[in-house]
């Protein structure tokens, strides 16, 4: 295990079986509608390629990418998104699909452009929350895991850009963190 890492939180084989599950039942809740999945970059990459395998239903993807600005631990009041999207929104039923609910604010911010562009239907699916960390009350339909307030890694989500490729979701070894500059 990387020197770096305190623990492993939720190892390969928790993920996978949780992923399955999820999948089937985004399946059934949308009841053979076709999905427009958006997957947010980058943290998500690896959560929404793993859950839209497990999902039996039509299905197109796109990608937005959604900044939030400060320094720090947490996303600050300013989350900017911006769309690589070529298909429209209008009318589609939406699944947006996070790697980490923290405060709410990106999640909340996505949803408001997507309400904007009047989809029909959104969802919003996040691999890990952190309910002790939310600022913004914003709605989440369906959530991996529910985790401790600890900064994490892997699976996607970085620390510094690193650590995306780990199989699995750890923790960070708080020295790393504090020792370090300003992070996404
Ligand atoms: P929110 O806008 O505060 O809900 O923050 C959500 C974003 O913050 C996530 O999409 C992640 O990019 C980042 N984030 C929050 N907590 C963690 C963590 O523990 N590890 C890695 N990234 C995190
Ligand atoms: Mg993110």
């Amino acid at each position: 295990m990387n020197e770096n890492i305190e623990r492993i939180l939720i190892p390969e084989e928790a993920l996978k079986a949780r992923v399955r599950e999820m999948g089937r039942q985004i399946s059934n809740d949308f009841k053979g509608k076709p999905i427009l999945a958006i997957c947010i970059l980058k943290g998500s990459v690896i959560f929404f390629s793993d859950l839209i395998r497990e999902i039996d239903t039509d299905l197109q993807i796109s990608f937005i990418s959604a900044a939030s600005y400060g320094a720090g631990a947490s996303s600050s009041g300013k989350v900017e998104v911006t769309e690589i999207m070529e298909i429209p929104i209008e009318d589609r039923a939406v699944l947006i699909v996070e790697d980490i609910v923290d405060s709410g604010r990106t999640i909340a911010r996505i949803r408001e452009c997507f309400e904007e562009e009047r989809a029909a239907q959104i969802k919003v699916v996040t691999l890990l929350d952190k309910p002790e960390r939310r600022e913004v009350d914003v709605r989440v339909d369906y959530t991996g895991f529910e985790i401790p307030n600890e900064f994490v890694i892997g699976y996607g989500l970085d620390y510094d850009q690193k650590y995306r490729n780990l199989p699995y979701v750890g923790v960070l070894k708080r020295e790393v963190y504090e020792r370090g500059d300003a992070i996404e």
